[in-house]
């Protein structure tokens, strides 16, 4: 198994960490634009083999795209990151090109490569990257619900005082502070419905949370968070390469699914070593789907940007 990450910033390194610490290939490639930063990490992350007892070989290539042949799953979390205050579809002008161009230089070396995408404003940059690619829509998936879900989780965890893992929640949607969905109807505890646990202040608060949860880290830390970006995207990775049909929400292409075609957008799916397999219908209520309905539009009208660059 060969996987390539592009992007060695702060997420993209951290994704490929997650995967070389999974053991999910056998080899690894980052690549990055800026010289020798894709080597240096490679070279730091291979230094912690001995000491974490992984068997992935990682190189890094300065935008040498030969080096990436023949990968079967590539990650792209080329772009700008998020700065304090801005949104994510304020890089749609940057990071457009930049995706374009990576898809296309990772299909010129390998034309079998499931695409998972990480880039910002996520939703649009998987349209783009489906559009521009022409390559079946099973292979393109953007990992914003997967993140999104998780800090969801985390969210009704802080409030339950439960751990996060006991915990099963879905944001839909899509990838941004207005546009995504925490679906509070369905999560659980441990099968017990969070809705019988917590108050209607509470269950609203973890969900104006969650939709900020990105932006919150921003401010934070001066620029967009990675480490659960970067665990999210291994996360995908790693139900693609062992094939283990986990269901995660994902940005994929819809043909009528929740109502929408001709757009990406997140929506529960299962994940295997075809890329994504499956929509899963959660029956959404009259309100969800209302959100729903004006999510997909907040996002069409951002692809609808992609036709004036
Ligand atoms: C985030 O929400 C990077 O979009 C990503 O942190």
């Amino acid at each position: 198994m060969k996987i390539t990450v592009v992007g060695a910033g702060a997420v993209g390194a951290t994704c490929a960490d997650n995967i070389a610490r999974k053991e999910l290939a056998t080899e690894l490639v980052l690549l990055d634009i800026k010289e020798g930063i894709a080597e240096g990490k490679a070279q730091d992350m291979m230094q912690t083999a001995a000491l974490l007892g992984f068997d992935t070989k990682i190189t890094g290539s300065t935008n040498d795209y030969s080096k990436t042949a023949n990968s079967d799953v590539v990650v792209i979390t080329s772009g700008l990151p998020r700065k304090p205050g801005m949104t994510r579809e304020e890089l749609i002008g940057v990071n457009a090109g930049i995706v374009k161009g990576v898809c296309e230089n990772i299909l010129a070396h390998s034309p079998n490569a499931i695409i998972v995408v990480i880039s910002n404003p996520m939703d649009t940059m998987t349209y783009l990257a489906l559009q521009s690619t022409g390559i079946p829509k099973n292979r393109i998936i953007g990992m914003g619900g997967a993140l999104d879900s998780a800090r969801f989780k985390y969210q009704i965890s802080q409030t339950l005082g439960c751990s996060p893992s006991d915990l099963n929640a879905t944001v839909i949607g899509g990838h941004g502070d207005t546009t995504m969905i925490p679906l509070i109807r369905f999560a659980t505890w441990n099968s017990i419905p969070v809705s019988t646990l917590l108050s209607e202040d509470q269950q609203k608060q973890i969900v104006a949370d969650t939709m900020v949860g990105g932006a919150t880290l921003t401010k934070l830390i001066g620029t967009s968070a990675w480490y659960a970006p970067g665990a999210a995207g291994a996360a995908v990775v790693e139900s693609i390469v062992r094939d283990e049909k986990k269901q995660i929400t994902c940005c994929v292409a819809l043909d009528g699914e929740y109502g929408q075609k001709d757009i990406c957008l997140g929506v529960p799916v299962t994940i295997g070593r075809n890329g994504w397999e499956k929509i899963v219908d959660f029956k959404l209520n009259a309100e969800e789907q209302d959100l729903f309905n004006k999510s997909a539009d907040a996002v069409r009208s951002m692809n609808d940007v992609l036709k004036t660059l």
